[in-house]
């Protein structure tokens, strides 16, 4: 008998139905956290989870969890998965992939009666991607890195609340289920997940083990200075927001370009106020997005960027307010859970590489209450967070098949 494997089929037949939730043609599809769209995303993975013969509970954060009992059932759980919400226009794999295999591995054991030793939970967490509201909300509540009623009162840009949110696809909250995991009640924390970087398709290797996920740090900026006539402003007496976000966008390039190859700084929103041509603005809003593999960097570069705001700033006569909206710091991942990765890409006889991974992932929540492990697939032209994210099906099958063989090995 050879390897046990997934059906591909099946899994590429969730994958593009849940893709066309929220899909504009041509233009990838929008499911930001809680919106309309994700929760009708949601309400498909319920539906499938159920039939897959899933004991399926939401917690109260909104995390969508599904139970198989383990022969031992009481033991700690082999937990796997990792969201459905994605950014604006986003590609069909960005988290899609691991939750949806995930649910592919379980059909797979109930098909070939394979019972755990260990139960199984199969978890998709309620906005990892941060954009309508700060990042990975599920994950770390359920990680106890955020209380419940913090996450609740988190708002949206037209204000309105996580909670509301939430309610708006669960009416009745308070009967969802505890978010917060006990310590010891998972063993293992798995998540599949495309690279959205260049290495693994340039490369042409199938399969990354993730030995560590960058730290980040993300601020919001709000630059305060003088309105003004356009003709008849003297360019010596502006006080000019536009002028003070320019030179901090162009200082993060620098500052990432500068420090090394694993770090990446972006400005992803710039917005200025009034916004008309004809007029020098008095408000200007800007993001920083700030990464590092390297904790000790990656503090220098959170220091000097922070001391170039307040001297920049203040020698052009503005005044600004920034918040940290979200930091995680750099998270290695568990030895124990990257050797299952290795035992079961020898099984499936996949190719493969150590990698580090650029993007952040609600892994990096679980690190703090269990043993993690992340596997990669690539990404054609390490392209994401796009509509032409690509991965090539062989490549979904080969980290499904590695997903399910890993699981095998840990719960045993
Ligand atoms: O931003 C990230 O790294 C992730 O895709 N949320
Ligand atoms: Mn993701
Ligand atoms: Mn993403």
């Amino acid at each position: 008998m050879g390897v046990l494997e997934i059906s591909l089929e099946r899994l590429l037949s969730d994958l593009y139905e849940l893709a066309k939730i929220g899909e504009t043609q041509g233009q990838g599809r929008t499911r930001l956290a809680l919106s309309d769209e994700d929760h009708r995303a949601r309400r498909l993975l319920i539906s499938k989870m159920v039939d897959a013969g899933l004991e399926v509970r939401v917690d109260k954060v909104g995390n969508i969890i599904g139970r198989r009992r383990g022969v031992e059932d009481n033991l700690p759980v082999v937990a796997f998965g990792s969201h459905i919400d994605t950014v604006p226009n986003a590609g069909m794999f960005d988290g899609c992939l691991g939750v949806l295999a995930g649910l592919e591995v379980i059909r797979t054991l109930n098909q070939n009666n394979i019972p755990t030793r260990h139960p199984l939970e199969l978890i998709s967490f309620s906005n990892e991607e941060g954009v309508r509201y700060p990042l990975m909300t599920g994950s770390r509540v359920a990680a106890g890195s955020l209380q419940l009623d913090e996450a609740y009162r988190q708002t949206d840009s037209s204000g309105i609340t996580y909670l509301e949110a939430l309610k708006s696809g669960h009416p009745n909250v308070e009967n969802l289920a505890e978010p917060l995991r006990r310590h010891g009640e998972i063993k293992a924390w798995v998540e599949l997940h495309i690279e959205q970087g260049p290495v693994l398709d340039s490369e042409k290797i199938s399969i990354g083990i993730v030995e560590a996920i960058a730290g980040i740090s993300q601020w919001l900026l709000e630059i305060n200075g003088r309105s003004g006539h356009a003709g008849t402003t003297p360019m010596t007496f502006r006080r000019d927001p536009v002028i003070g976000a320019s030179k901090i966008a162009l200082e993060i390039n620098r500052l990432a370009r500068e420090k090394g190859s694993g770090v990446f700084g972006t400005v992803g929103i710039i917005r200025t106020y009034p916004s008309a041509i004809n007029v020098i603005a008095n408000r200007a809003e800007m993001s920083i997005d700030l990464r590092d593999i390297s904790p000790q960097r990656l503090n220098e570069s959170r220091r000097e960027i922070l001391s170039y705001i307040e001297d920049t700033l203040s020698g052009l006569g503005l005044t600004y307010s920034i918040r940290e909206r979200a930091r995680l710091e750099p998270t290695p991942m568990s030895k124990t859970v990257m050797d299952s990765i290795m035992e079961a890409v020898s099984r499936t006889g996949v190719s493969y590489r150590m990698i580090p991974s650029g993007a952040v992932h609600d892994t990096q929540n679980m690190a703090r209450i269990t043993d993690v492990g992340m596997v990669f697939v690539p990404s054609r032209d390490g392209i994401s967070h796009a509509p032409d994210e690509w991965t090539e099906p062989t490549d979904i099958k080969a980290g499904a098949d590695v997903l399910l063989h890993t699981i095998l090995e840990l719960a045993s």
